[in-house]
């Protein structure tokens, strides 16, 4: 084979709890991450000459060492004693720097679509531990669909689940630093932790409902408070219809889980009309 094309997936944090601050300057985390349709495509073409070739659609994105996509092909290149190297083309659905994963999803990518065409016969495992060397939501995304992190984040089980949520994910026009909303959290200003064991189980019974009264995300401490517009969409998403809205990740995309994919549309296409300068995309879950 020598060419793979793959979907790269975004997701969602449906909690997402911060335990502690540990000695090498990463914090300690619990949090229970969910796959969703959304997604970026990634395709791998071998080439002969000694080259890792880079193409997306977005024209700000670095295409050199600085994109994940690149560094992990460089590093397979490298550690496997590949010949020639590879083509990589990357249309990108995923708002960038949103809290959604998508840079992480397209680097996992790499690794496993490497992993095929070059016929590494590595184990999800081996992926799952170079894919850490390139961010700590990479081995998730190797992993993909439902699972719930610790550590780093790299600690993964995965969670068996039929959960169909309907989503509406809102993507504000700024974006935010991963690194510096850690650095701002200041855990003595958390007022709510997730309950993980309850919301686990609702995600495991498939308990949309169970699951919405679950939503937690202890880093919305730092960047609603920092953007407070974030929770004015978190407003709008409800007034319009959603059970619950949380902020993914470090932000700033919110999302809104509804009862029907009816809804979450109609709750879209609202969204849009208030503000056409963000970015609103309807998804479900990654089954
Ligand atoms: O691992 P990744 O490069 O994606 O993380 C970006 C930044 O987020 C890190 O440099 C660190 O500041 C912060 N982070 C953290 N604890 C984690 C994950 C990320 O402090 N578990």
């Amino acid at each position: 084979m020598d060419k793979i094309k793959l979907k790269a997936n975004a997701k969602i944090n449906l909690t997402l709890d911060v335990l502690g601050k540990r000695p090498d300057g990463y914090h300690e985390l619990e949090m229970i991450m969910h796959g969703i349709t959304l997604s970026d495509t990634v395709t791998i073409s071998k080439i002969s000459s000694p080259r890792i070739e880079l193409k997306t659609n977005l024209g700000f994105l670095p295409t050199d060492g600085r994109n994940l996509a690149h560094k992990a092909a460089s590093y397979m290149i490298e550690n496997f004693e590949i010949d020639g190297g590879v083509d990589i083309g990357i249309v990108k659905k995923i708002p960038v720097a949103a809290g959604l994963a998508g840079g992480s999803a397209d680097c996992a990518a790499v690794i496993k679509g490497m992993n095929e065409i070059f016929e590494l016969k590595l184990s999800l495992r081996d992926m799952m531990d170079i894919g850490l060397n390139f961010g700590s939501d990479v081995p998730y995304c190797i992993m993909g669909k439902t699972a719930l992190a610790k550590g780093r984040g790299e600690i993964l089980e995965s969670i068996e689940t039929k959960l169909k949520l309907h989503i509406v994910l809102v993507k504000p026009h700024f974006s935010v630093s991963t690194a510096e909303v850690y650095r701002g959290l200041n855990l003595s200003e958390v007022k709510s932790r997730p309950q993980t064991a309850e919301a686990l189980k609702s995600v495991m019974s498939g308990d949309v409902l169970g699951v919405c009264s679950n939503l937690c995300n202890v880093l919305e401490t730092y960047t609603l408070k920092k953007h407070p517009s974030l929770l004015e969409v978190k407003k709008e998403l409800k007034n319009n219809g959603a059970i619950n809205a949380l902020m993914s990740g470090s932000g700033p995309t919110v999302f809104g889980i509804f009862e029907s994919k009816e809804t979450a549309c109609a709750a879209a296409d609202a969204l849009r009309e208030i503000n056409p300068k963000r970015t609103v995309i309807y998804c479900e879950s990654e089954i």
